[in-house]
């Protein structure tokens, strides 16, 4: 049996987390980084191992002490993500980057276990500073969009990246997109998540002793870009939920409300998707998503296998259980 993942922090208070203890070290040769400047960050600190390769239960906790992600939404994601994506669910790794041997042998196809820059489970297009998987690098720091949040935050939020800035560059990205790719893709879970990302900055990248909600620009360039916590960093001050990240993404949403849909194979041509999860019913967000986007991946998983997913969706309920929703039954 898999170890549960750990439970929240005792302690939520804000504290220094740049600390001697965990130096910002550049990736060697052949340490993983992928798309998540949260997660590079930690393994730039040797907060998750440097090489890039962890398990679940070492992300959550990683999250939890150094950004103080709240327990139900770093077990919501970390196991979606470990589910669709690298999981392997026998060895329990994955990969924060690109599709490694280091995960351990690979279960049977059509499985990816891919990492986390695999496209269209969990990386998606529309990402704040990565471009979409068309044009040909979805993981790796993009100048030209880190020049255009800039822009962005200093038209739209005082020079900072905040609620105002991402209300207005979210709906950018979605237009840019759209008149560009002609493979975009936006349907549930990447409908979620490119909300909540645009969110994550605001809420982790900026300093607990600073209570203005304003992350500035050379601030996010250090995470984004070079995965680096500023010096003396203290995280911060409250925990951020589910329910909160949630408060974010209406913020953000309402100022220019889109619903899921993809282009069709040539530019300009978003139609929309009445199947997608929309935020209308989160609920439709975890049972689509283990219903299809789980069971696609796994249609006909036995022994070992089966005990794993079914594990991995029993944590991964866990930490929605007081959302609400039903629990789909196990595999069988
Ligand atoms: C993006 C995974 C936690 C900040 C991503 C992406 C993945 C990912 C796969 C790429 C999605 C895309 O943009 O296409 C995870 C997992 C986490 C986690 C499994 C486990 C809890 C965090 C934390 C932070 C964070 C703690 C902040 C401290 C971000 C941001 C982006 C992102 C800001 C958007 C990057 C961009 O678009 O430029 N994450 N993440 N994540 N993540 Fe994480
Ligand atoms: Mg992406």
């Amino acid at each position: 049996t898999l170890p549960s993942p750990p439970g929240p922090l005792s302690d939520t208070r804000t504290k220094l987390v740049n600390v001697p203890a965990h130096p910002w070290i550049a990736p060697g040769e052949n340490d993983i980084r992928g798309p998540c400047p949260g997660l590079n960050t930690l393994a730039n600190h040797g907060y998750l191992p440097r090489d890039g390769i962890a398990s679940p239960s070492q992300i959550v906790e990683a999250v939890q002490e150094v950004f103080n992600m709240g327990n139900d939404l770093a077990v919501f994601v970390t196991y979606a993500a470990h589910l669709v994506v690298d999981g392997n669910l026998i060895t329990d790794l994955l990969s924060i980057g690109g599709k490694t041997p280091s995960t351990g042998p690979d279960p049977p196809s059509p499985a990816i276990v891919g990492g986390l820059n695999t496209h269209a489970v969990f990386e998606g297009d529309v990402s704040t500073t990565r471009a979409d998987a068309f044009f040909g690098d979805n993981h790796s720091f993009n100048e030209t969009l880190f020049q255009e949040l800039v822009s962005f935050s200093n038209k739209f939020g005082g020079g900072f990246y905040n609620i105002a800035t991402a209300r207005e560059f979210r709906f950018q990205r979605i237009q840019d997109s759209i008149a560009t790719n002609p493979q975009f893709s936006f349907i549930s879970p990447r409908y979620y998540t490119a909300y909540a990302e645009s969110v994550f900055p605001i809420v982790f990248f900026i300093d607990g002793r600073n209570s203005t909600l304003n992350l500035d620009l050379d601030v996010a360039r250090g995470f984004f870009q070079d995965g680096r916590l500023p010096d003396g960093f203290f995280r911060a001050n409250i925990s951020t939920t589910l329910n909160r990240v949630g408060g974010g993404i209406d913020a953000i949403f309402s100022a220019h409300p889109i619903e899921p849909g993809a282009n069709n194979g040539s530019v300009n041509s978003y139609t929309l998707d009445p199947d997608s999860a929309d935020f209308s019913d989160f609920c439709k967000l975890y049972s689509d998503f283990v219903t299809k986007t789980v069971k696609g991946l796994y249609p006909n998983a036995q022994g070992q296998l089966l005990t794993a997913l079914n594990q991995n969706l029993d944590f991964f309920f866990g930490a929605i259980a007081d959302q609400g929703c039903t629990q789909v039954p196990p595999f069988a």
